[in-house]
């Protein structure tokens, strides 16, 4: 049996703290043994109650701890690039949360370092493509049960936070599109079986946030992407929803169509009276991933401990910025924008 995998997470907010706590308590294979923040107190959280014994407030020391084998970035998304290179170049296997960067040739730079440490797993975090209904698509898919995979419909669909967690985000987060879409994004490439895209269009709105303007962002966006030979994507992202998290997709082939998540029921548990017919909706993201996020993590350890080969590539991270930021540009410049 592989040696267990000696992990260090850096960023323990929203998301941060959702890794940490699978990492320490429920990933085969994974010792979680240190912890970067520059909030004291998130370190005191990891310490108290994972027992996270080693706590860095500098990435710097962090990234050198000679005890880490692999280091998990939950960090600001404008830090991802740059952190991951430092961990390669430090010898350290690394998974990076969505999306690798805002910025293309930067995401072409942390795969030219990858490869040059060939026996360094470096993956970024699609959660989708391991949850076990997109799986079942994608597989599906792959036996010809729609017959030829031709247009994508995809949404990812926030319920509405008062608070405006995303417009404290939005400057570091590169918009609706590269922080919400970029998962439909790589789900239609996975789906349609990476055709290149060519031209974006995307329009939106400012329904209820209006401090969302400043960062040129909005809080429900529409685009459509074309791909070589035909293919089609058409994605929907909301921070707005009054019912809940709905992330949905359909694959519509010439043969048939697949649809996941549809209707957003958290269970099978329906309630009929007089006010009609209801099922009680999902909160948020995490609540609808959260398998597919343990899954991830699993996976990555488990190649960390040369147990299993990653399907998921940097350059399938690379092609969903080049995509989200053609959309970004087209929302922006109120034209179709080429994919570049
Ligand atoms: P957040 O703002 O709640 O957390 C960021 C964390 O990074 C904080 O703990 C902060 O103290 C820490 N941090 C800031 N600078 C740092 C540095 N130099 N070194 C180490 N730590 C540093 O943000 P959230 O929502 O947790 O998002 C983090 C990342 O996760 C983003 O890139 C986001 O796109 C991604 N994400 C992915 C999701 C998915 O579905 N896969 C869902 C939510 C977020």
């Amino acid at each position: 049996m592989s040696p267990n995998v000696r992990v260090g997470i850096a960023g323990l907010g929203r998301l941060g703290k959702r890794h940490a706590q699978q990492l320490g308590r429920r990933t085969p294979g994974a010792l979680l043994v240190a912890a970067c923040s520059p909030v004291a107190a998130e370190l005191d959280w990891a310490r108290d109650s994972l027992g996270v014994q080693t706590l860095h407030q500098d990435f710097d020391s962090f990234v050198r701890d000679p005890q880490l084998d692999a280091i998990v970035l939950v960090t600001p998304t404008t830090l991802h690039a740059e952190q991951a290179i430092a961990a390669l170049e430090a010898g350290k296997h690394v998974f990076i949360e969505k999306p690798l960067s805002l910025d293309v040739a930067t995401c072409e730079q942390v795969e030219a370092v990858a490869r040059r440490h060939p026996d360094r797993v470096a993956m970024v975090g699609f959660v989708r493509r391991f949850d076990p209904s997109y799986a079942q698509a994608r597989a599906d898919i792959e036996a010809g049960a729609i017959g030829q995979p031709f247009l994508v419909r995809s949404q990812t669909c926030d319920m509405n936070d008062p608070q405006g967690f995303f417009v404290k985000f939005a400057p570091t987060s590169g918009g609706i599109y590269m922080d919400c879409s970029v998962h439909d994004i790589d789900l239609a490439r996975w789906m349609l079986g990476n055709p290149r895209a060519t031209r974006a269009f995307a329009s939106g709105t400012i329904a209820m946030h209006p401090g969302l303007a400043d960062c040129g962002d909005v809080d429900n966006g529409l685009a459509i992407v074309e791909f070589d030979g035909g293919a089609r994507a058409v994605f929907y992202a909301s921070r707005t929803m009054a019912h809940g998290h709905e992330t949905s997709t359909e694959v519509i082939g010439t043969a048939g169509m697949l649809s996941v998540g549809v209707g957003a029921h958290r269970d099978r548990l329906q309630l009929r009276d007089a006010g009609g017919l209801r099922h009680r909706v999902l909160a948020d993201f995490f609540e609808r991933f959260s398998e597919a996020f343990q899954r991830e993590m699993d996976t990555f350890v488990a190649a960390c401990r040369g147990e299993g080969k990653l399907q998921l590539t940097l350059s399938d991270s690379t092609e969903a910025t080049r995509i989200g930021q053609a959309i970004t540009r087209s929302l922006r410049s109120g034209q179709p924008e080429l994919v570049q």
